[in-house]
């Protein structure tokens, strides 16, 4: 949109041309540039990177030369700042944007909302901590304009290296991970891992109910979701090493991972986070066993009391287990710990009465037993899930 200041409605004042008209030409006031719609929007999830922002910023500018881009920094919340970084550069900077966003948490969920607050026809997504390397955005760039629909920056493409920037477990487990997402997604990409690709946003605005939208592979969700119709190219790149900060990525997203493709292969009827829940719930039945079988060959109790023993150790484990994966980005700690811990023992046992009142109420109907109390204990594990979510883990 070209702005014409003799046609203007006399009572739309455009703020983009008067700022364009009160702004000294000083170095403190960064040149005003005539205003193009982007054609290029570069998405930026960010947690804890205040250190990052501006010297990503002023490597988009020396990279992008030529083209009209913008950058979203998509924020939750960080506790250091972060947004208030960006806000303050994009009070400045009309090409600088950011979302800040409150009570979630998430990489993938934020790489999606920025993708879908972008106008312009070609979005990316890359880190804040400089490990990706945004020299080669104009290569990525040049592919998409000569006709692919997707572009992903390999490390394992030829030239591609991801050595410096990840400990030898992470990479193993980067290897291992991707050699299984080729047995769904096929092999024609050959980092399906990656966190740096560049994407028509059409693409992703057709199929952004489809993503699941949890988890950190938000390619991978959208490899799954529409890679077979997509033509799809990729540069190689050298994953660096991090600037600023630490990584918040552990050895656990491996269980976001998994999550990820079994929510993909139920067609994403089942959330990453319950299937995490149920297998944290699962692994509840075995502690219970074996606390059973201490409490009455070794502590010598009674069935009922050894039971009520090992009921107890099974919840707490189940708690404790969830704390460290199923909610890690909501972890209780200190006396939260606890006051969740009480509320986690109080929600299971009124999931078990619902249990075993939808149990009786099946088995009535002359079910067999064992239909009867498999969806008892289902509708038990959804009531958990629902009060650890809503009440428990619930993101500040
Ligand atoms: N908004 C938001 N919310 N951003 C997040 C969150 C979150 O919960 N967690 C991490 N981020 C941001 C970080 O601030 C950083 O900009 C980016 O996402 C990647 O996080 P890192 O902690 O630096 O991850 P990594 O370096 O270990 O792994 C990254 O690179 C790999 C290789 O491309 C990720 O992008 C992986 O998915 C990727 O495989
Ligand atoms: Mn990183």
């Amino acid at each position: 949109m070209q702005i014409d200041s003799q046609h203007e409605c006399p009572e739309f004042r455009n703020p983009v041309a008067d700022r364009r008209e009160a702004a000294p030409a000083s170095p403190a006031h960064p040149r005003q540039i005539p205003w193009h719609p982007a054609e290029l929007t570069i998405v930026v999830p960010t947690y804890r990177e205040r250190e990052n922002i501006a010297e990503l910023v002023r490597r988009l500018d020396d990279s992008l030369q030529g083209i009209v881009w913008e950058v979203v920094f998509v924020d939750d919340d960080s506790p250091d700042g972060t947004s208030v970084v960006a806000k303050t550069i994009a009070a400045r900077e009309g090409r600088v944007r950011c979302i800040r966003r409150v009570g979630r948490r998430g990489l993938s969920g934020a790489c999606i909302e920025g993708i879908l607050s972008s106008a312009a026809p070609v979005v990316a997504v890359m880190d804040a901590d400089l490990q990706h390397d945004e020299t080669i955005l104009p290569h990525m760039y040049r592919a998409i304009r000569d006709g692919s629909d997707l572009v992903v920056a390999s490390r394992y493409a030829g030239g591609g290296s991801a050595s410096e920037g990840l400990s030898p477990i992470r990479k193993w487990g980067s290897e291992q991970a991707t050699r299984l997402a080729s047995r769904f997604i096929g092999d024609q990409v050959s980092d399906p891992m990656s966190g740096f690709f560049m994407i028509k946003r059409d693409v992703v605005e057709k199929h952004a109910v489809s993503l699941a939208g949890e988890g950190y592979k938000v390619l991978m969700d959208i490899l799954w979701t529409a890679g077979k119709d997509l033509r799809i190219s990729e540069v190689s790149y050298r994953f660096r090493e991090r600037q600023a900060g630490e990584s918040k990525l552990d050895t656990l997203v491996t269980f976001d991972y998994l999550g990820l493709l079994f929510s993909k292969l139920t067609g994403g009827v089942l959330p990453v986070r319950f299937l995490m829940f149920g297998a944290v719930g699962l692994s509840g039945i075995v502690v219970h066993l074996l606390a059973l079988q201490y409490a009455m060959t070794i502590l010598h109790m009674r069935f009922a009391w050894a039971q009520f023993f090992a009921v107890m150790v099974a919840m707490t484990w189940n708690f404790f287990v969830n704390n460290r994966l199923t909610y890690r980005d909501a972890r209780l700690t200190g006396w939260r710990f606890f006051t969740g811990l009480l509320l986690f023992y109080l929600a299971c046992s009124i999931g078990s009465i619902g249990n075993v009142g939808v149990a009786s109420w099946i088995y009535s109907f002359h079910a067999t037993a064992w239909v009867a109390g498999l969806t008892g204990a289902l509708m038990g594990a959804v009531f958990n899930y629902a009060i650890s979510s809503a009440l428990i883990w619930k993101r500040k």
